[in-house]
């Protein structure tokens, strides 16, 4: 399984964003098992990277810059260390997974693709290792940080990316094509009709986050989009493969 065999796969791909993370404490293992169980034919993950106490760089799956929202403690996730981590709990007392605990889970589901976000700088050549590590996993490589895209697809000249826009931007397309991406991810909230038709012109599929409602999700569809990152994969179940 290829990320170009799961674009091909689906008319419509749903992504479980952070896992399924409506209905379980976001980016945790519980979470992507969930979204794995109700037929999610990918996850969407963000990763930083933070330092074991030997000095060994590492990537936690992990979206706010800090802990506070939804975790036990409080303050910049890269001022913690690993070990640090593992005793932090996320809601209903689950742990933060580092990205291998993810890839790990991915082994027993080789028909589920992964798009890792590179939610913060100086990840992209960790995650190009990870990538190598685990050739079998399918996995999409996104990031709001075209410059550590640019990184990735640098160290990395065959695994798929996309760059991702919160908003709208006249260069989107010349941007994609600058990182030989694959597909362009981009927020739901920020297209209009006219501005996918625009889009479309580039031939390559576009993705919209976040989207959590059927109604929203057609409506995307008939306009064009190739898929959508949500949280509640359970109200998508037309879309989604059995
Ligand atoms: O990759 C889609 C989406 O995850 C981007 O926004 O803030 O949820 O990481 P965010
Ligand atoms: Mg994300």
């Amino acid at each position: 399984m290829t990320i170009n065999d799961l674009f091909h796969r689906s008319d419509f791909l749903i992504i479980g964003h952070r896992g399924a993370a409506g209905l379980a404490p976001e980016n945790t293992i519980a979470s992507f098992r969930l979204a794995i169980e109700l037929g999610c034919p990918m996850l969407e993950l963000d990763v930083q990277r933070i330092y074991s106490e030997d000095g060994t760089p590492r990537l936690v799956v992990f979206h706010d810059d800090k802990l506070d929202r939804t975790t036990n403690a409080k303050g910049l996730i890269t001022d913690y260390s690993v070990e640090a981590l593992e005793k932090v709990r996320c809601a209903d007392d689950l742990a933060i997974p580092m990205l291998e605990d993810v890839i790990t889970l991915l082994a027993a589901h080789p028909n589920v693709g992964l798009n890792i976000e590179l939610k913060s700088k100086a990840t992209a050549d960790l995650v190009a290792q990870t990538i190598q590590a685990n050739p079998h996993i399918p996995v999409l490589v996104s990031s709001f940080h075209h410059d550590e895209l640019a990184r990735f697809r640098k160290v990395d000249k065959a695994t798929p990316v996309a760059p991702l826009f919160a908003r709208w931007r006249e260069d989107m397309r010349d941007l994609a094509n600058n990182l030989d991406a694959v597909a362009i991810n981009i927020a739901a909230t920020s297209l209009t009709a006219t501005r996918m038709q625009a889009l479309l012109e580039s031939k390559l599929p576009i993705f919209a986050y976040t989207v959590n409602t059927p109604s929203k999700a057609d409506k995307l569809q008939q306009l064009g989009l190739k898929g959508i990152f949500t949280d509640r994969p359970d109200k998508l179940e037309k879309y989604l493969l059995s």
